[in-house]
């Protein structure tokens, strides 16, 4: 059986162009994100340079990974970036308590991290220390990196051996202030914030794009509050807004924050709750903008999402402050059908931030402990099919009539998503059909143009539950898709059950 979604999309009528940021990722330190991830240090016989994976920057090159977002999370307010810097000898040992209590020998710091993302060709994030750290802290670290001439943090920085600042746009301004980033309450973290973006300089052409820490899913209030704040309160002028982003995070779990559910063995049912929380991204983007957009008509602050995915039980016999988890078919439509909802809140969403990139949560990249081998997940497919629509201009997809829905837990799921865009004259449709056991076929009316040339990928497996590992690294990998035809200016394609498919043409 299958159901049919008929659709119109116009394809000369672009909406606002989809922020390559949206597809950013997030390294922080913990479980094996970094070391034995990221980092394996310069004597591993793993290929490396200057102890960063060579194999995992290759991959991750692939994606066009736009930024790079660390230390943390949880990690970051309890970061001290001078322990970071210098020679690796004389580096203090610390403990990171938040997750697993293990040892921090920062052998990755500022340097390496500034070297991964030239490697990468990425934009770094750097998210600062609020909960234990302070203001003067923070604004020496952004000296450090970014300021030319002469000044003793760029003294600092030559004696280690870095001679011009770097580029560094992105700084966040502490991370959850309303959870393991302080435990403030809203009021009390955006006067801070005000505090931390003032002595966060801007330095020559170096213009930071500060991100104040934001909610925690659906808490419109805390959002509301930091809104309230960016204004001149009264007393003084301010030429430019002191924060020009607010964050927020959002997770999939499909059980409980206790008993999240494993990430391989689910139910139907499991994996219907989970598309259905996943779809939720669209009300928490909507509520959260409907509020900017009372104290920011014109759009000025942006969304940043910068840590979403999906948050498993860990895998057995794995430390449980690790959160090393592996993926699935599930976790690649959680992803495709995140960006669908991305693409469409293009007007105000500026980034957003899968967490985490290797080896924690939702990752792009396993890594054996044992043998090093590297296997790439189905969420990594997903980034890898869908990157044409990083810096295109959105493309609205009308659905006509019905679409196949599913009940789940009282609320409807829709089953079919499509999103579309535009970019140097070709036409990119992501589609994924949710279901976990009947095929849909979608037509969409191409209007305003014609497009030839078609290439279609798919990503789907025998049963949801697969995923990759290193005895069998391909088991879900994309194929050549045959089931996409454009047929009297109507593009024709054929979803299988639990599939995610791409289509690309050349639009003239
Ligand atoms: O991504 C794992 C953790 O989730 C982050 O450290 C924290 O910000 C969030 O609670």
């Amino acid at each position: 059986m299958s159901s049919t979604v008929n659709a119109v999309v116009n394809l000369d009528l672009e909406g606002p162009v989809i922020n390559r940021h949206v597809y950013g990722h997030f390294a922080e330190h913990l479980g094996r994100c970094i070391y034995g991830g990221f980092y394996v240090g310069e004597d591993s016989p793993i290929p490396n340079e200057g102890g960063i994976r060579l194999d995992v920057v290759e991959a991750l090159k692939a994606l066009d990974i736009p930024n790079l977002r660390w230390p943390g999370g949880c990690f970051a307010d309890e970061y001290h970036w001078r322990d970071g810097i210098g020679p690796k000898e004389d580096r203090p040992v610390m403990v990171n308590t938040h997750w697993g209590g293990v040892e921090e020998n920062n052998h990755f710091g500022t340097h390496e991290f500034m070297a991964l993302c030239e490697l990468l060709g990425a934009e770094p994030y750097i998210s600062g220390n609020v909960g234990s750290g302070t203001v003067q802290e923070m604004s020496e670290w952004v000296e450090y990196l970014t300021r030319d001439g002469d000044s003793p943090a760029v003294r600092e920085r030559k004696a280690n051996g870095r001679e011009e600042p770097w580029k560094v746009k992105f700084w966040g301004l502490g991370n959850e202030t309303w959870g393991c980033g302080g435990n403030m309450s809203a009021e009390q973290y955006a006067m801070d914030a005000r505090k931390y973006a003032t002595y966060c300089r801007d330095y020559g052409d170096n213009k930071l794009y500060r991100i104040a820490a934001g909610a925690s899913d659906f808490s419109y209030a805390w959002t509301e509050t930091l809104m309230k704040q960016l204004s001149h309160l009264g007393c003084q002028r301010v030429e430019r807004p002191l924060y020009q982003a607010v964050s927020v995070h959002y997770y999939t779990v499909a059980g409980t924050w206790e008993d999240k559910g494993a990430a391989t063995e689910f139910t139907d049912d499991e994996y219907y709750t989970t598309m259905l929380k996943a779809a939720r991204t669209d009300e928490l983007l909507t509520g959260h903008a409907n509020v900017m957009d009372l104290y920011d008509p014109t759009k000025e602050i942006g969304i940043v999402l910068d840590e979403w995915g999906t948050w498993w039980n860990v895998e057995p016999g794995t430390n449980p402050g690790f959160l090393y988890q592996q993926n699935t078919m599930r976790d690649a439509l959680v992803a495709s059908l995140h960006f669908d909802i991305f693409h469409r809140h293009a007007d105000r969403l500026v980034m957003a931030n899968i967490a985490q990139t290797v080896n924690v949560l939702q990752a792009m990249i396993l890594t054996d402990p044992d043998s090093g081998a590297l296997v790439l997940t189905p969420t990594y497919h997903v980034f890898r099919m869908n990157k044409g629509h990083q810096d295109a201009a959105s493309l609205q997809v009308h659905v006509v009539g019905d679409a196949p829905a599913k009940e789940v837990g009282g609320a409807e799921l829709s089953t079919v998503s499509v999103s579309a865009s535009r970019k140097d004259g070709r036409l990119l449709v992501s589609l994924s059909n949710l279901d976990a056991g009947e095929a849909a076929d979608v037509v969409i009316d191409l209007r305003g143009g014609s497009v030839t040339g078609l290439a279609s990928e798919i990503l789907t497996a025998g049963a949801l539950q697969a995923h990759n590992t290193p005895e069998q690294p391909e088991a879900v990998a994309p194929r050549t898709h045959d089931g996409a035809r454009i047929d009297g200016g109507k593009l024709h394609v054929h979803l299988p059950a639990h599939s995610f498919v791409t289509v690309a043409g050349d639009v003239a």
